[in-house]
């Protein structure tokens, strides 16, 4: 090891790099707390405002739900007056990228004396209305106008679909975004603090995340999670599908995390909400084709974390949030090539608070590397160097 360098940790694994009020995930016993709850109670009770004002907290003067609903109703009506200014940034052929591009468009209100909930609720809401315009777009449909007095979950899926949603669907999406709306020290919040640190703009934080979270070992799974399950296609063949997977040295997608040593605490609260929703669109029908989507869902996350255990028997590889995540949202009629997209609206709270934090708090990140390269002979330790 070089001198004066620290031992080098791959992948920052267990590194702290920030303190935060935000939001704290135990990985050894599998608990998520977000700003002072367990997620477990925040997200079957919360809606996505309730856990947004807890998190856009940092003023002085923190907002209440009413204050944060109000101004995500706004940002998003003034998002959707933008839209014909985005171009071809709707055009992208994936989600994650044109979303990405269509951010990009915003600015931060920096003036001073703008509390720091509206400057992000400018962001908040237009994510959703951006992801919903995209996949509108590539079906040849019109935007939709939002709706400034509903709830972000409720607009979401009307200006999506074209047609409100239901009380269980509204309180099954709310569900979701709350159970994603933060979690510690993720890439992607590590990528928005670490543009915040430099004392950019929230805009290049927020995108600089969405960067992040685009990649399949972050929060690109959900879709692919489906991918597998059309892919199994019934509960009797699980583990064949699944163990000739493993052989081709391909990872389970929805299967293991970096942090959690255990089943991870968001599969849970998830689980409850697809049943929740699945039990009202099944109507009492046993036979409903979304009980069967669950069954088929259970029975592979069974078998895969059998098949893990068994390979992998110092390693615990359980399901993560990506795997309900995917049955969740294709029960809502969100396509799943907007799935990541999702993720986004939700954690854009998240990000945004993590900047606010950084700000206030942090200080530039600037972390250093261990040259493994060669080194010329060495002329500058006495004389000082002569140039060419
Ligand atoms: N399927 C199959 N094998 C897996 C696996 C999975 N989902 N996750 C980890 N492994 C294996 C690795 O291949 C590695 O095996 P090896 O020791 O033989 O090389 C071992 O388990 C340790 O994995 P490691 O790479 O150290 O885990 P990590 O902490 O870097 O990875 C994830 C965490 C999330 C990136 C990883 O579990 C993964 O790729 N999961 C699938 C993608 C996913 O669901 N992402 C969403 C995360 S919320």
């Amino acid at each position: 090891m070089a001198k004066g360098t620290r031992a080098f940790v791959p992948g920052l694994e267990g590194v702290p790099v920030a303190e935060t009020v935000l939001s704290w995930v135990d990985g050894e016993k599998g608990r998520l707390v977000i700003a002072g709850r367990d997620v477990e109670d925040v997200a079957l009770t919360a809606t996505f405002e309730e856990a947004s004002a807890l998190l856009l907290a940092g003023d002085d003067a923190p907002p209440t739900a009413g204050d944060v609903k109000a101004a995500f109703g706004a940002a998003r009506e003034a998002a959707h007056e933008r839209l014909p200014e985005l171009g071809a940034a709707l055009d992208a052929p994936d989600a994650m990228d044109a979303l990405r591009a269509a951010m990009a468009h915003l600015s931060e209100d920096r003036r001073p004396g703008v509390p720091p909930f509206l400057a992000a609720a400018k962001l908040v809401g237009a994510a959703p209305v951006f992801a919903a315009a995209w996949a509108r777009k590539r079906e040849g449909l019109p935007p939709v106008k939002p709706d400034r007095a509903a709830s972000h979950a409720a607009d979401f899926l009307r200006i999506l679909r074209g047609a409100a949603a239901t009380e269980e669907e509204v309180r099954a999406l709310d569900t979701y975004l709350v159970t994603v709306v933060d979690h510690g020290l993720n890439a992607s919040t590590f990528a928005a603090r670490v543009v915040a640190s430099t004392g950019s703009d929230l805009v290049s934080a927020v995108t600089a995340a969405i960067s992040a979270l685009k990649g399949p070992l972050h929060g690109g799974a959900p879709g692919p999670v489906l991918d597998m399950l059309d892919s199994v296609g019934d509960p009797s063949r699980a583990a064949e599908w699944l163990g000739s997977e493993l052989d081709a040295r391909r990872r389970i997608m929805g299967m293991g995390h970096r942090v959690y040593r255990t089943r991870d605490p968001r599969a849970a609260v998830l689980e409850v909400a697809v049943e929740r929703l699945h039990r009202a669109l099944s109507a009492g029908r046993a036979e409903s084709p979304a009980a069967r989507r669950l069954e088929l869902a259970r029975a592979v996350e069974r078998e895969a974390t059998s098949l893990l255990a068994a390979r992998h028997p110092n390693r615990a590889l359980r399901a993560n949030v990506e795997f309900y995540t995917a049955v969740l949202l294709e029960a809502l009629g969100v396509p799943r090539e907007l799935f990541s997209a999702v993720f986004a609206v939700a954690r854009t709270v998240g990000w945004t608070a993590h900047v606010e934090e950084e700000r206030r708090k942090g200080r530039l990140i600037r972390p250093t590397s261990i040259y493994v390269g060669p080194v010329p002979d060495s002329r500058h330790s006495t004389k000082s160097r002569s140039l060419p």
